[in-house]
Formats: structure tokens, C-alpha cells, sequence
């Protein structure tokens, strides 16, 4: 019998976070049942959409349980099997408990080739979330050479592949990330043009008239809230915002006014496009074909938090919530 660490849901937040919204627990896993799998998992994925599912509201994912373990993307290796689909040693990648060790029914769990990256990318630079920076600025953003597009959280998981593929299609890119290391890494090595402190720099408008004096043609929205209303008053004629997320706002407990002079969409002919990448899942073979060549090379860039311990979790995703992490958030488990 195999005993699992696992994170549950012990509260649902209002406004900000905090430890008690979680607790650990160590169960007793019960035998495999005919079809299941035992996943012993290597790599925990934390990502802002956790946030809304704490809560009840009603999303195009269901929320967390009270009392379950929460759910995220995973990678793990298969160490026991009763199902003819997986064999011990195999490693996979997909949706699993906050947890040591998951009992799976292997229903919508991705084999994984052993080498040539680490465990760890197939969560960040090959996975959801260098996915979606791939389809907001390929299919919304459609950045061309001499164009300027702007890339809010510009350093996090999404935004520093947004960045870098806006930059490989010829676009002038600027970002905003919280501290001056952040905004100093995005310029050195992910090949911004030019990025400020959201944190520091309190006149959002001021320092994108500075830095897009061309105004903005393309926006891959991360944050929402006061930055996106500065971006959104200096979009162009024609612009284009890929409406990603809008972290600024997931702790909120009063909904925040959109960006006055809506007219403009009509003046300027903008297009706002929210999207969610797992609807696009039929594409991932064309991202990982695209991206993954330009890893070997360096002309694609990525930085990682890895955070080691399940039990540190918690506190790794609040501090998330926060800016914390630079990079991609993962907690190696094993
Ligand atoms: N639509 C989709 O399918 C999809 C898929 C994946 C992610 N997303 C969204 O994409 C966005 C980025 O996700 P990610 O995976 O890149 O997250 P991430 O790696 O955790 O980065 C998020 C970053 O956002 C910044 N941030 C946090 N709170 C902020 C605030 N109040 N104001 C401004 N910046 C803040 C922080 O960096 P700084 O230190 O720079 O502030 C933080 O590191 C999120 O909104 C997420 O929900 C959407």
C-alpha cells in the first residue's frame, strides 16, 4: 500500500490568499482497481487560473472541491499499472492532485519521450503556458515586422515566450514586469526592446508614451486592470489585443471597471479577443514543431522558480499572486 502527500482545499479565499485556504494531509492510497494507474509525480505546474477555481464563481473550469486535493498540470512516472494503455516506468504529463502520488484513470494523460529536456519544460517552454503565448501571438496578436506590441507580466511564464515570438516575427516589443531585475532580464536575454517596473513606475501612461512612441498595434494581455487601460488608450488604428488573463484582478472582491472610451473599438477598428488555449488543443503538435527548434539554440529564452517540496506549494502560490516567481512556477515533488 502507498501512502500519498497531498494539498487539499480547506477554504475557499476572499480577497487575498492565505496559508488556511489549504491543508496537508497524508493518506492511504487504496489498490489499483482494473484500468487505474499509479503516478508518482516529478513536477507540479502552478498557474494563476488556480485562483478563480478556489472560488465558486463560475468559470469555463469547474471550481475546486472544499476538502479534495487541488488539481493542476503534472508530470509524473507511471511506478504501478493495471491498464493496458500505460506501463510501469512511463512518464506522463496531464492533470493531477497536488499530491505525492495520484490514483488515475490514464483518461487524458499525455506519454512523454525520456531526454532531451528537462522534466520541468513540458510544464512551461514545451507546455500550457508557452502554448498560449504561441496561439495569442500567432493567432490574435499577428505582430509584423516594424509593428509594436506590448506584453504585460512580461516576464512570467507566458509573457516571456509572448515576448520572444513577437520579437522573432520583427515587432519593436515592450514589456512591464515588477522589479528591475525582471524588466533587466527581459531586455538582456529575452531580446525586449524595452521594459519598465510596473511596481516602481506608478504613471503606467507616461511610461508606455515613452517607450511605443509609435502608440501600441499589438497588446497580449496578461494583467488587465490599470496597466491594460493605459495600453488600451494607446492602441492604433487596426490593433489587436489577445485578452490572456488578467492576474491583476483574480483577488479582487469587486468587479473593476473596463477602460473608459469603449468607442474607440469602433473608431480605431481594435479587435479584442479573449481565448483560452485548451480549446486549441488540436494545435499543440504545430506549437511543439515551431517552438521546440528553437530551444537547442538559445534563440528562445526561459527562466524557471522551482520550488522543492509538494509542501511547499502553497506558499509558492501565493507568492505567485504576489510576483514572486520569475519565470515558471514549479514544484518538484520528487
Ligand atoms: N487564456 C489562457 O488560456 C491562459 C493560459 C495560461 C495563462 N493565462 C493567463 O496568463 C497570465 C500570465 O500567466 P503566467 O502563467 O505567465 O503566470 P506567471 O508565470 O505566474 O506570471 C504571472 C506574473 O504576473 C505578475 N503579476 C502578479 N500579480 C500582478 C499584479 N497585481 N499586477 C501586475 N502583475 C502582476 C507577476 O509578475 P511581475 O513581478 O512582473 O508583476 C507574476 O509573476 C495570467 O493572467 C493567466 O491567468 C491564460
Amino acid at each position: 500500500m502507498t501512502d500519498a502527500l497531498q494539498i487539499v482545499l480547506a477554504r475557499r479565499p476572499t480577497g487575498d490568499v492565505t496559508a488556511d485556504c489549504f491543508r496537508e494531509e497524508r493518506v492511504a492510497l487504496p489498490p489499483l482497481a482494473d484500468g487505474q494507474i499509479l503516478v508518482q509525480q516529478r513536477f507540479l505546474s502552478l498557474d494563476p487560473y488556480m485562483r478563480p477555481r478556489m472560488t465558486e464563481m463560475r468559470s469555463y473550469t469547474p471550481p475546486f472541491a472544499l476538502g479534495q486535493p487541488l488539481t493542476g498540470g503534472s508530470v509524473g512516472e507511471v511506478v504501478e499499472s493495471r491498464n493496458p494503455g500505460f506501463a510501469k516506468g512511463d512518464l506522463v504529463i496531464g492533470m493531477l492532485n497536488w499530491a505525492s502520488h495520484t490514483v488515475h484513470d490514464g483518461k487524458g494523460l499525455r506519454k512523454l519521450a525520456a531526454g532531451g529536456v528537462p522534466l520541468s519544460a513540458w510544464l512551461g517552454v514545451l507546455g500550457m503556458p508557452s502554448f498560449t503565448a504561441w496561439y495569442g501571438i500567432k493567432h490574435i496578436c499577428k505582430p509584423k515586422a516594424g509593428e509594436t506590441v506590448f506584453v504585460s507580466a512580461a516576464t512570467g511564464a507566458v509573457g516571456q515566450v509572448a515576448g520572444q515570438l513577437a520579437k522573432l516575427a520583427g515587432a519593436r516589443v515592450v514589456g512591464c514586469a515588477g522589479d528591475d531585475d525582471k524588466c533587466a532580464w527581459a531586455v538582456r536575454e529575452a531580446g525586449y526592446d524595452a521594459c519598465f517596473n510596473h511596481r516602481r513606475e506608478r504613471d503606467y501612461g507616461a511610461a508606455l508614451d515613452e517607450l511605443c512612441p509609435q502608440g501600441i498595434d499589438a497588446d497580449f494581455e496578461n494583467v488587465g486592470g490599470k496597466i491594460f487601460h493605459a495600453v488600451f488608450e494607446r492602441l492604433n488604428n487596426s490593433g489587436r489585443v489577445a485578452f490572456c488573463g488578467a492576474i491583476s484582478e483574480y483577488q479582487d472582491t469587486q468587479p473593476i471597471a473596463g477602460p473608459p472610451k469603449m468607442f474607440s473599438i469602433v473608431q480605431k477598428r481594435l479587435t479584442l479577443q479573449g481565448f483560452i488555449v485548451s480549446d486549441h488543443v488540436g494545435l499543440m503538435g504545430d506549437f511543439v514543431n515551431e517552438v521546440m527548434p528553437l530551444l537547442p539554440s538559445g534563440k528562445l529564452k526561459s527562466r524557471e522558480t522551482v520550488v522543492d517540496g509538494l509542501a511547499k506549494a502553497p506558499q509558492a502560490f501565493i507568492g505567485l499572486l504576489k510576483g514572486e516567481n520569475f519565470g515558471k512556477l514549479v514544484v518538484k515533488i520528487s
